[in-house]
């Protein structure tokens, strides 16, 4: 098996070609459909604006923020939002799952999920929970990744060219053996 043509590490600081590419990232998610906050078009400002916040939130070490980079650049992403309320410190968000078109169906995804779920253990977390939404290409690689499905909220969320979409929540319980083992 080939090795694959892109690596994946944390980061602990954002600096501006960082803030770029992630901006490229989501820029391209959200002009390719993909509804993860913003409608379309969304402007560079305005996703510039995005990650220079989630930096501040990694900086102060209330996220985790991994990222993929491939011969092009940075190309995938995933967030945890580990600030949680005082009564849940074992539980973390997943957030922001997005890789590039041109990175797409390469098993890229998966391998950000896997690395998101080792990195939420190193953190100390043993639950995590996400939504995405229903039908998307996200919920097959959830469920791939033996995520558990709680259920649909309908009408959660506008796509980034309007019409309403359902969301299904999920959660990731990883104190559980796992898969295949
Ligand atoms: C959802 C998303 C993150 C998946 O990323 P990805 O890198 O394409 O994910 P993978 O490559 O691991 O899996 C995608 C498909 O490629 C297939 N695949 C993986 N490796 C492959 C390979 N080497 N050869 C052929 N196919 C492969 C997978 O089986 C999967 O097939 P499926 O779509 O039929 O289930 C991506 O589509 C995305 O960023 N979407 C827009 C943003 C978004 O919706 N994010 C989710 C918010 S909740």
């Amino acid at each position: 098996m080939s090795a694959p043509a892109w690596s994946v590490r944390r980061l602990h600081a954002l600096d501006d070609p960082h803030i770029d590419g992630l901006a490229d990232v989501l820029i391209d998610c959200v002009e390719g459909g993909a509804s993860v906050s913003f409608m379309h078009p969304l402007s560079r400002d305005r996703a510039v604006a995005f990650w220079h916040r989630v930096g501040q939130g990694v900086a102060a070490g209330e996220r985790a923020l991994l990222v993929a980079e491939d011969a092009g650049g940075l190309c995938g992403t995933v967030q945890l939002v580990l600030d949680q309320p005082e009564n849940q410190p074992h539980r973390a968000d997943l957030v922001k799952m997005l890789v590039h078109r041109r990175a797409r169906g390469q098993g890229l995804g998966a391998a950000l999920m896997r690395a998101a779920e080792a990195t939420a253990r190193e953190c100390g977390k043993t639950l995590l929970v996400l939504d995405a939404v229903t039908g998307g290409d996200a919920e097959r690689l959830y469920q791939r990744l033996g995520w558990a499905r709680v259920g649909v909220i309908p009408g959660y969320a506008l796509l980034p060219r309007g019409g309403l979409c359902a969301t299904t929540y999920y959660y990731f319980d990883l104190t559980a053996e796992p898969q295949g083992s």
